[in-house]
């Protein structure tokens, strides 16, 4: 298979990248590096021994996205592209719905013009909304979402399965993403976040390399066992196999699908700080504070549609994920920006 990967420079899209060639696919990236760098592409290239084929383009150019399509014979487009900072949508709520449903339909469009038939989306499962019970399940009835952010993600999958119903040659995966944390085994590719890490594993790499002096965490009276919020960590690596896994099961089914990728597994803040500390043999001082806005007690997936639809499933644990993210963080102390 030849795929587009858009956005393919940023965490989820590299990562994407080395599976697919790992798997015996091509790949074309197109990113704008606005939220990406162009370091990766060189990194890339050591960890698949192969050049990269970048195209420095915004999704949204439509005449810059039909050349593309018109120089390459693609199987499939991963859409990756798109602001992802949830507290920045709420303060850039007209930037936000501007670039991240230009981004998909100027990709249908093109698509459309091209004749290519296949598109797995990288969605979220923040449009779910404020669930309170999990497992998550596909079939559930999302509440309102809480965010601009997470409304793009959840009109752009409306947009995907009308597309999908008006044209029934095509097929959709709409791939809900729990939390990914981890990086490649090489330490060459990671989570890059620029400025104040939102996330919480980023948030405790820089407090480990003494970049940051604590971790806050935000609140421990929830309805847990430990009373900190419970999460559905998946690695990064898992991830980008999902999407694969993804790609090679459009090109054989019509219509639209949406999918977990999680692992099923909840754990805690403290859960995921006590097993970086000890994996890694590493202090992480933190100091509990008052519960972040929005936040849920828990929140993780039931993973079964994955496993019996795709035949795929996470296999990394925990120790992988919180042993690969202090790899990359220790061997790039300021990301890509080193
Ligand atoms: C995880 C847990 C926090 C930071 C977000 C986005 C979601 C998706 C994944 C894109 C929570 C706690 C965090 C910190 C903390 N991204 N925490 N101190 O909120 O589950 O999901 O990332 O699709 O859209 O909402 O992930 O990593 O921010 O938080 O205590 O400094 O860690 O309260 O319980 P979240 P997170």
């Amino acid at each position: 298979m030849k795929i587009l990967l858009s956005g393919g420079a940023g965490f989820i899209g590299s990562h994407t990248y080395v599976e697919l060639i790992n798997a015996g696919h091509e790949a074309v990236i197109v990113d704008n590096l606005y939220n990406a760098s162009e370091k990766v592409l060189e990194r890339l290239e050591t960890i698949t021994g192969k050049p990269v084929t970048f195209c420095n383009a915004d999704v949204s150019d439509k005449e810059a996205m039909r050349a593309i399509f018109a120089a390459h014979s693609f199987d499939a487009v991963i859409h990756f592209a798109g602001y992802k900072a949830v507290g920045e949508s709420v303060r850039k709520p007209i930037e936000y719905y501007r670039n991240n449903l230009d981004t998909t339909l100027t990709l249908c469009e093109c698509m459309r013009e091209a004749g290519v038939r296949c598109i797995v989306f990288s969605s979220s499962a923040t449009v779910y909304g404020p669930i309170e019970t999990s497992p998550l399940v596909e079939s559930m009835h999302p509440l309102d979402c809480t965010n601009p952010y997470a409304w793009s993600k959840s009109i752009n999958e409306r947009i995907l399965l009308d597309v999908c119903t008006a044209m029934p040659d095509w097929s959709c995966a709409l791939l809900r993403y729990f939390n990914p944390i981890g990086a490649h085994e090489s330490g060459l590719i990671g989570e890059d976040p620029v400025g104040v890490p939102n996330n919480l594993m980023p948030y405790i790499t820089q407090v480990a390399s003494g970049k940051r002096e604590r971790l806050n965490v935000f609140g421990n009276d929830y309805n847990t066992p430990d009373g900190t919020g419970v999460r559905d960590y998946i690695h990064v690596v898992d991830l980008a196999r999902g999407h694969v896994a993804a790609c090679e099961y459009l090109l054989s089914h019509k219509g639209a699908e949406i999918i977990n990728l999680g692992t099923g597994i909840g754990y805690s803040v403290l859960d995921i700080v006590n097993a970086f500390q000890r994996v890694n043999d590493v202090p992480v001082p933190y100091a509990i504070v008052e519960r972040r806005a929005g936040d849920m007690d828990s929140y993780y997936a039931d993973p079964t549609k994955a496993k019996t639809l795709l035949g795929w499933q996470a296999e990394k644990t925990l120790d992988d994920m919180c042993r690969d993210s202090w790899r990359w963080q220790s061997k790039n102390p300021n990301g890509y920006r080193d």
